[in-house]
């Protein structure tokens, strides 16, 4: 009786065990990554640049630290500078990094920008006005300068050089950080940072114009089908046929206003820019789930068929409805419009991107139908002022970043790698020619948005390992620089 109520027992142990894996595996944070860092907490000064205001006031600002590959008290501090998400979305996201650190016995961090994920200044009222006011690039910087300076002195790293990483926002992050504090950052590498035309140099029409590129890379074909497309849903909403634009988009709730078209063209046109930006030669899950050469996939169901709206209405489900699970397309809740036409996700990160979108960062890029494929949806710098002003109470600053962050005026700053993926919609913004020896712009053929800061893969294209190369020789170069610079002034 015992050994038999033990063998159930255990037969329904194993079945417990043999179905734990599975929900381990649907969960987004799995695989090494995730067992190598520890979360932690930083005690993180509120307002670096006012000393009335604040006081002394600190919030909680969530890092990421593995020390699994260090060399205690003499390997680099590789440095991640954070962006407009959840700090582990950038772990998970950027495999190189801890390879790298792997060869070059470095410690790896990876710093939560303020007012995202878990480092609210102010808890749920951070995006009150005006404790909102607090969310800029320089008190982002300077979190990231103050904690590197402490996190080293605590952890008996002060003869450790600095090497800072970052991707997209986080690669303008990382160097502003060696532009603004050359002293406590020896190098950075600035992976698809477009920090030319956020700070308002460059054409409005490169964006959208790229991210046609991609698809017409692919086949001119796939282009005209996605116009096609686009032009028979103008017809019908000229023609106010909404029920047909209802059923043809599988949408939740009939549109009823040239607003709810706009807003429909809107999260149409994210797709693509999504498909764009995360075409990786193999499945990601990074900013939602995308397959494999999801350009490619795009394109395939694009010209699947004859109904062009069917088609676009599957091609937008690649993006929206990856788990296969949507039984309709919420127009409001799965697109949010806002300060940046290149989408701003969603929930509170959502919002803290778009009072950058109205403050510093400049992205008034326009779709037009003639040098792009999508409708003509303009977002020009009045747009953004009209909207900036009724959401956030702001006017935004156009040139200020430019001044601040030294614009196409980079010459004079050292150790900063450019790179970027010629399949990537932000390249163009970017810095796409080296300017001196030591400012090197790095172009990745068949890469998309910061492929080099993600892992090995077997799929990657050539380009991209000797990306990684370079920049490790590199790296290690300026790791022995500051080095040598350290020892002198200790
Ligand atoms: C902030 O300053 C007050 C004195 O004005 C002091 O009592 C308090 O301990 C300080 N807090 C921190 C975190 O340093
Ligand atoms: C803050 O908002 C989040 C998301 O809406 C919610 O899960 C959390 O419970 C809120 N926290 C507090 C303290 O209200
Ligand atoms: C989502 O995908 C599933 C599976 O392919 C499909 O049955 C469903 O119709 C799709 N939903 C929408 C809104 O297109
Ligand atoms: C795009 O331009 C073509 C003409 O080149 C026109 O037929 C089509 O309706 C336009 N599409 C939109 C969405 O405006
Ligand atoms: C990047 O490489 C691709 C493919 O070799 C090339 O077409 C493109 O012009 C290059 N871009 C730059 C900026 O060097």
């Amino acid at each position: 009786m015992k050994t038999v109520l033990s063998i159930l027992t255990l037969t329904v142990f194993l079945i417990l065990l043999t179905a734990l894996p599975n929900t381990a595996l649907q969960s987004r944070r799995h695989g090494p990554a995730e067992t190598l860092f520890t979360e932690q907490f930083f005690s993180q000064t509120v307002d670096h640049f006012n000393f009335n205001t604040m006081g002394n006031a600190t919030f909680r600002q969530r890092y990421l630290i593995t020390d699994k590959f260090w060399k205690a008290g003499h390997g680099p501090v590789f440095f991640y500078t954070g962006n407009e998400g959840d700090v582990w979305d950038f772990a998970l996201n950027s495999g190189f990094i801890l390879e790298l650190a792997a060869q070059q016995q470095a410690l790896v961090l990876f710093a939560e920008h303020r007012y995202y994920g878990k480092s609210l200044p102010f808890g749920n009222s951070s995006f009150n006005i005006p404790q909102v006011s607090l969310l800029t690039v320089e008190q982002a910087l300077a979190d990231y300068a103050v904690m590197i300076t402490e996190l080293k002195q605590q952890l008996a790293a002060t003869h450790c050089p600095v090497i800072v990483f970052g991707g997209s926002y986080g690669g303008m992050l990382s160097a502003y950080m060696r532009l603004r504090y050359p002293n406590i950052v020896a190098g950075a590498l600035a992976a698809s940072a477009p920090v030319l035309s956020t700070a308002g140099l460059g054409d409005s029409r490169q964006f959208f114009q790229d991210v046609t590129a991609d698809f017409e890379k692919i086949a001119p074909e796939c282009r005209d089908a996605v116009r096609g497309a686009f032009s028979q849903l103008k017809k019908l909403a000229e023609h106010k046929d909404y029920s047909r634009i209802q059923s043809e988009f599988a949408l939740c709730k009939p549109p009823s206003s040239e607003r709810d078209i706009h807003q429909l063209n809107g999260l149409l046109r994210n797709a693509f820019t999504l498909m764009a930006m995360l075409d990786y030669p193999y499945s990601t899950h990074f900013m939602g789930n995308m397959p494999a050469n999801p350009v490619k996939v795009g394109c395939g169901t694009m010209l699947r068929g004859p109904d062009l709206l069917a088609n676009l209405r599957d091609t937008a489900g690649i993006v929206y409805n990856s788990t296969g699970v949507l039984t309709c397309f919420d127009l409001y809740s799965l697109y949010v419009e806002c300060a940046d036409p290149t989408g701003c996700g969603l929930g509170f990160n959502s919002q803290a991107w778009d009072y950058q979108a109205c403050t510093e960062i400049e992205l008034c890029y326009e779709s037009n139908n003639v040098t792009d494929m999508f409708p003509p949806m303009a977002f020009t710098e009045q747009d953004r002022e009209i909207y900036c002003s009724k959401r956030w109470a702001v006017l935004p600053r156009p040139g200020w970043l430019k001044t601040q962050f030294w614009g196409d005026a980079l010459s004079a700053a050292s150790n900063i790698i450019f790179s970027n993926g010629d399949l990537d919609p932000w390249a163009n913004g970017g810095v796409r020619k080296s300017l001196s020896s030591s400012l090197i712009a790095l172009n990745i053929s068949g890469g998309a948005h910061h492929l080099d800061l993600r892992g090995s893969n077997e799929v990657d294209p050539e380009s991209v390992i000797s990306a990684r190369q370079k920049e490790a020789e590199i790296i290690a170069q300026w790791v022995e620089m500051e080095r040598s610079r350290l020892q002198k002034t200790l």
